[in-house]
């Protein structure tokens, strides 16, 4: 065992698990733990580089050699489809999906769709995910969907104008998309019930990690001050492995988790109506939906 491999009990040992945006930050963290715990890890990532040399620092540090990737643009409904038809020819059983990737924006970017990026990412990548992976999970369950959110959500969703076209603003843009993943994760536990899959999200903490890569210059220049009173991606981990892996959380679905335990999200959050529109406007958004899968 080298100086770097901890031993931990390999509960995940026959447990495959797909994470993405795991090649940095919060996801690389949490790769690195459900590896120590014996999972077979599918990492979703963007680019082949960054893709390789984390998986070499995972394996290396777990000697966890079960270490797939599929490299995906999440900003892209088509490199979506074909991250799940890849994923869907090498393995037949899912049983932890972890939504991690996210952005978050200064400047307002238009993906290939057509879509605002930071929601397109954040939001619609998740949607599209859980509805195309629903099934295979649900053939795997017990099995468990951990969206990543945050505590920064919006008090509204401005349907009128989602990508931003009259008024882009970088968090007003990044706290809209992590509502919609409450709203959305609470509205998938309630459409998937008695499946055998759970469906949770979670706020990581405020954590140091490379998310502020597109903010303005001068918060980047402050951010290794600001740092100084963040936490590391491996404590900003905790609750998405502990929801991928605790026995505790067998079976509860439909919450919002912060420092492992159930809290409470904004109260629009609760809104059934707006969570049924926000499931209509990402249907015809994106073409997917739970019934046609
Ligand atoms: N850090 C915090 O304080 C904090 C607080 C609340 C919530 N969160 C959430 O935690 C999650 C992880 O963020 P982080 O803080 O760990 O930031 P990070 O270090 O920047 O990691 C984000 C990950 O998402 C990936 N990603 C971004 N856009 C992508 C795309 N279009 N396609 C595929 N992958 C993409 C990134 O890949 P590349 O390396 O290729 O860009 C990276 O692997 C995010 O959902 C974030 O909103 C973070």
């Amino acid at each position: 065992m080298t100086k770097t491999m901890k031993y931990k009990p390999k509960i995940m040992k026959e447990k495959i698990c797909m994470i993405t945006g795991a090649n940095s930050g919060i996801g690389k963290a949490t790769a690195i733990e459900l590896a120590h715990l014996g999972a077979t890890l599918i990492l979703v990532c963007r680019s082949q580089i960054r893709a390789e040399k984390s998986i070499n620092e995972i394996k290396k540090k777990t000697g966890n050699e079960s270490i797939d990737l599929i490299l995906a643009d999440l900003s892209s409904q088509r490199e979506i489809h074909n991250l799940v038809s890849e994923f869907k020819s090498r393995y037949n059983k899912l049983h932890v999906l972890i939504n991690n990737a996210g952005v978050n924006l200064s400047k307002r970017i238009m993906t290939i769709d057509g879509i605002e990026a930071t929601f397109a990412v954040n939001y619609l990548s998740q949607y599209i995910l859980c509805n195309l992976l629903f099934n295979t999970l649900k053939n795997s369950a017990p099995a468990r969907i951990i969206n990543v959110a945050s505590s920064y959500q919006a008090k509204a969703i401005n349907f009128e104008d989602l990508n931003g076209e009259k008024h882009y603003k970088q968090m007003k843009a990044y706290m809209q998309s992590k509502l919609a993943v409450v709203l959305f994760t609470y509205e998938f536990a309630r459409r998937i019930r008695e499946s055998g899959v759970s469906v949770n999200c979670l706020h990581p903490g405020i954590i140091k990690t490379n998310i502020v890569r597109n903010f303005r210059p001068f918060v980047k220049y402050f951010y290794p001050l600001i740092g100084l009173f963040m936490k590391s991606p491996k404590r900003g981990a905790k609750t998405s492995v502990y929801l991928a892996s605790n026995p505790e959380v067998d079976g509860i679905t439909g919450q919002y988790f912060k420092r492992r335990k159930k809290a409470k999200s904004v109260k629009i959050s609760y809104d059934v109506a707006l969570a049924e529109q926000l499931w209509d406007v990402s249907v015809q958004l994106t073409n997917v939906d739970l019934k046609n899968n």
